[in-house]
This record gives structure tokens, sequence and C-alpha cells, in this order.
């Protein structure tokens, strides 16, 4: 017999590159409406370009699509149609990151970005009914004191961040190098989250707790190289942010069948079940569910603690926390 499908939970999705959710038709109506000449023939020309052999090779073209990001509605509407496709699969609460500094570095000024998503955001509630929180991610592999410059920009022009975080390229660029800007951060009442132990050792993920020290980490999925680190992220509670496909699509895992979801499940960590970069990566937040569930065969009760992890895992309000359980 076929086991039975089961729903995707209600969940809060917190672990969401928004400039990863540009699909490829976007991608190219985006260049139409801006002008500017793709480096692909066609639609099938760049789908064929979306295989990965890590997280490098997946970032190369990531920066280089965004380059058809350019006006305040381009930014809109990208956001506009993650929002939607997210209502779709269960989503009731997203805290997005997005990469100001990536845009700023090639000219498009901070206000054009910010605004562009947030202008969406604000309605969302509203729109789609999910609520929203919008988190700065800082590029690990440009210089501390750029992204300092940066952070102080969005604190200056009031930008509504709840948080912020770390990505781009992870190994050879650890956390420790990123201390002022948590810093500061944690001074300006932010809460901070970073990517850490997703191509990179354990060791950044312990650089991330006592260096940064983290609401959340971001992946963290290397941490079972290290039993006395799981240890202590059971005890204190820490979420990871776990995104299967895109792990299976960076080669982080060999297979779906190699992740290790449910031996993470086992140690009671705190895990929730996000996208990462959808459009990339083969799925949305449902699809990231099916395909763990098909693989594993979770319980009808796993499944709902995936959902309420990451609710709890989430910065929203303690009332809309109680409203979503
Ligand atoms: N990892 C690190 N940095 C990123 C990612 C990711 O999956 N997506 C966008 N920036
Ligand atoms: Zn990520």
């Amino acid at each position: 017999m076929v086991a039975e499908l089961l729903a995707t939970p209600p969940c809060a999705e917190i672990h969401l590159h928004i400039e990863g959710t540009l699909e490829p038709e976007l991608i190219f109506e985006l260049a139409a409406r801006n002008g500017i000449d793709l480096p692909y023939a066609d639609l099938e020309d760049l789908r064929a370009r979306y295989r990965f052999t890590d997280l490098q090779s997946f970032l190369d073209l990531y920066y280089s699509n965004m380059d058809v990001l350019r006006t305040e509605a381009d930014f809109a509407d990208m956001t506009r149609a993650y929002l939607r496709r997210a209502a779709t699969a269960g989503v009731r609460h997203v805290e997005m990151m997005m990469d100001p500094q990536a845009h700023l570095i090639r000219g498009i000024p901070l206000e054009t970005s910010v605004r562009g998503v947030c202008a969406v955001l604000e309605r969302s509630e509203e729109e789609f009914g999910i609520s929203t929180g919008l988190i700065a991610a800082f590029l690990r592999d440009r210089p501390a004191a750029e992204a300092l410059e940066v952070l102080e920009e969005l604190l200056a022009m009031g930008a509504p961040i709840i948080a912020i975080g770390l990505d781009s390229a992870e190994v050879g660029n650890p956390p420790s190098w990123f201390v002022e800007l948590y810093r500061r951060a944690r001074e300006a009442g932010l809460r901070t989250v970073a990517h850490a132990g997703e191509e990179g050792p354990p060791t950044y993920i312990v650089e991330a707790l006592d260096l940064l020290l983290v609401d959340r980490i971001d992946h963290g999925i290397t941490c079972l190289d290290d039993p006395a680190l799981v240890e202590r992220l059971v005890r204190d509670k820490i979420p990871l942010t776990i995104c299967p496909l895109s792990n299976v699509r960076l080669q982080a895992v060999e297979s779906l069948a190699q992740h290790p979801l449910p031996q993470m499940l086992d140690h009671g960590l705190n895990i929730s079940v996000n996208s990462d970069d959808p459009a990339y990566f083969g799925g949305y937040v449902d699809d990231n569910f099916r395909t763990v569930q098909e693989v594993f065969g979770l319980s009808r009760a796993q499944l709902a603690r995936l959902g309420e992890d990451s609710i709890e895992a989430s910065f929203a309000s303690a009332g809309r926390r109680a409203e979503l359980l």
C-alpha cells in the first residue's frame, strides 16, 4: 500500500532568501522591462544552468541573475510572487532574508531594494494571510567593515528590519570576522541569525554561538560531526533552519536519503523545514515537506512538530506565535 501523503503542517518559513525566489520567467520579464540583454538564449538555456556542484557554483548564478532587479517595482514584483506561492504552500509567517549589500555594490541604492520589498511585506498579512519579518543578510565574503557601514545606513534610514543574518560563501570566511557587526545589531535591538555549518565545519557554528551570540543557526547540518555541540544545541534549544532540497542541490549531502534530518529529530534538536532559494533548488516549502515525507516516511506527529518548531523558532510576537500554533 502506498503511504498516505500528509499535508504540509501550518508553519513559519524562517530561512528564505527573497532573491532566491526569482523564477526564470520573472528573470526574463524583468530583463525585457529594463532593457537588459541576458547571457542566456532562452528559458531552457537558463534552466540548463541550474546544476550545482557546491555553494559557490550556485552563488555565481544567483548574483548574476540579480542584475535584472533595478527598480522598486522589480523588488516588489519578486516579493509578491513569492508570497502568493508561499500562501498556497501553507506558510503562515515568513522571515525573509534579503541581501541589500549585494544590490548596493552593483549600484542599486538601499532605498530602492528595501522599499520595493517592504511595500509588499506591509500588505502581506491582509493580502496573503502571512505575517512577515525582514532580515538584512550580510555577505561574509566581503569586508566586515563594509557590512558594518551598510548596517549603519539601514539603521539611519529606519529600514524596518527585525534581524541581521550572514550568508554567501562560507568556507574560509568565519563568523569571528563579524563580531563588531553583530554587537552593533544587538545594540540596535535587532535579533541575529547566521548561516553556519552548511559547508563549513562545526567550529563555525560554535563561533556563531560564542562570538556572534546568534538566536538561530541557518543550516547547521555539520553539527552532527561534533556530539558535544549537538548536546549543547539541544540543551540550549538553539533552532537550526534546515533546507533539505538546498542541501541536496548544493551537494552538502549526497542524496536526500543521506540527509541528517531524521537523526536531528531523534536527537531532539529544534529544526524547521525551509526552502532557502526555492527558484534554484527545485521547490518551495511544501515541496520540501513532501520530499522529506516521501523519503523518510515521517509520522503525523513528527510533521506537526516540524511545523510547531518553526513557529517557536520564529521572531513573531508571543501573541502571533500563539495564534499560529
Ligand atoms: N547559502 C549561503 N548564502 C546564500 C544562500 C545559501 O544557500 N542563498 C543565498 N545566499
Ligand atoms: Zn540560506
